[in-house]
């Protein structure tokens, strides 16, 4: 957010000036900052597997940097760095393709924090260059969804489903209720409705149209994260 700010009794004109003296500098500022981001990012590759793993397990990353790509490198001299949320890490294994390709291996072990960001840098002149961030997340798999009890607002024909959920896994989680006509067990449920809730809502209504009444319909809850889901 950029904010100007003008002096009480300036005409617009000279409120015009003003801002796009601001925007020229913002401009200018701006094609710098990019053209150098442009320069690291596209001086290599970073990756990140998993960028989202079950608390205290370990992630592998690795940066690519193709000796063709960055101009400002001399061959030979492309030191890798990389920081967790700005903290320097040691213990990544550097080598080099045939190709020229310097590749940079890292494994964090027992990833313990709930969130943190990783970058790759080249030191260029002695400064760590910025070449890819990726944001890292661990958490646990969604507990289940538990006591889930529906009934029918009659006159309105209404259904109002409920249900318990605990939002304890760390990871931004959907919660979906699914209706459908007879689930059986190893059986493809069809006709499925479904209503999505966040996870602080425990409930969600069907309206009288979404329902086919006289059915048997079973209906059930899932919690879904980037681990996976429960129901
Ligand atoms: C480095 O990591 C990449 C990507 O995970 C992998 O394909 C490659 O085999 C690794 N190299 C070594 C020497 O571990
Ligand atoms: C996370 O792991 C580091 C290193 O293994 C350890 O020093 C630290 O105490 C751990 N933190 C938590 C919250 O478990
Ligand atoms: C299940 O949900 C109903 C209705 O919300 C509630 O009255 C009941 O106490 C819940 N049961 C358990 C075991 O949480
Ligand atoms: C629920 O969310 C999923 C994923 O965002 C979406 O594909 C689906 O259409 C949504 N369903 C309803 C009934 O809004």
């Amino acid at each position: 957010m950029i904010s100007v700010r003008f002096p009480g009794d300036a005409s617009v004109q000279d409120r015009t000036m003003a801002v796009c003296r601001n925007w020229g500098w913002l401009l200018g500022c701006s094609m710098l900052l990019l053209l150098l981001l442009e320069w690291a990012q596209a001086c290599g590759k970073l990756t990140v597997d998993p960028p989202t793993v079950l608390f205290g397990e370990n992630i592998r990353a690795s940066c690519a940097i193709p000796s063709n790509h960055c101009r400002m490198l001399k061959d030979g001299e492309i030191e890798v760095l990389w920081k967790l949320s700005g903290e320097l890490l040691p213990g990544a294994q550097q080598y080099q393709h045939s190709d020229g390709t310097t590749v940079s291996n890292l494994t964090i072990n027992h990833f313990n924090r709930t969130t943190a960001s990783l970058g790759c840098y080249v030191l260029w002149n002695g400064t760590p260059q910025l070449v890819g961030l990726q944001t890292i997340n661990a958490g646990y798999l969604p507990s289940r969804p538990k006591n889930l009890t529906c009934m029918m607002e009659i006159p309105k024909y209404k259904l109002m489903c409920q249900w318990d959920f605990r939002q304890d896994s760390l990871l931004p989680t959907s919660i979906t209720l699914w209706g459908s006509k007879n689930k059986k067990p190893c059986q493809l449920p069809y006709d499925v409705i479904s209503c999505n809730a966040s996870v602080n809502q425990h409930f969600c209504i069907f309206p009288r149209l979404s329902l086919q009444l006289y059915q048997v319909m079973s209906f059930w809850v899932s919690a879904t994260n980037a681990l996976g889901s429960a129901e």
